[in-house]
């Protein structure tokens, strides 16, 4: 399923609807180019589940946790990371857990140590908006793309 998002407000809108279609658990991995919208993405999920803070991107820190009504979300950024086995140090395992949900930026950086996605939310710059792609890894991630038509 594609969509067109002409600008920031269409990113956060439209990540939004993923606040009820995403279960705890669920594994999303966001594609795209630097600047693509992959940390608006995050930030349009976690305003629509009522998260009143700052989302800053996990550049430096890796991960920033939100608690929410009794569920964790996890918002990685990968981009520095040298090597996929520096997840393994990390914990990474005691993140993927089935009561947590997990955005993961840049998961190519972590390409044989993640495990495949539930869906893949691809994001690319077209001049000055950006089209987004949602891919549907697993059975969950099908549910999840038909919750938000
Ligand atoms: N649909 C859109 N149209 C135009 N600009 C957008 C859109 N969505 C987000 N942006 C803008 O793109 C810029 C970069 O966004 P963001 O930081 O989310 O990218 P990113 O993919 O997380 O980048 P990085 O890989 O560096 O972490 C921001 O200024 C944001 O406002
Ligand atoms: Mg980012």
């Amino acid at each position: 399923m594609k969509t067109h998002l002409p600008d920031e407000s269409a990113t956060l809108e439209f990540a939004g609807r993923f606040f009820r279609a995403l279960p705890p658990g669920c594994l999303v991995f966001l594609r795209g180019n630097l600047g693509a919208g992959k940390t608006t993405f995050v930030r349009g999920y976690l305003r629509a589940a009522g998260y009143p803070g700052k989302v800053k991107s996990p550049t430096f820190t890796l991960v920033e946790e939100y608690s929410l009504e009794g569920h964790a979300v996890y918002h990685f950024d990968l981009y520095r990371l040298t090597d996929p086995e520096e997840l393994e140090w990390m914990g990474m395992r005691d993140y993927l857990r089935p009561d947590a949900l997990c955005f993961i930026e840049w998961p190519e950086r972590g390409e044989g140590i993640l495990p495949n996605a539930d869906v893949e939310i691809i994001l690319d710059i077209e001049g000055s908006t950006r089209n987004l792609t949602i891919l549907p890894i697993s059975s969950i991630g099908q549910k999840v793309m038909e919750a938000i038509q």
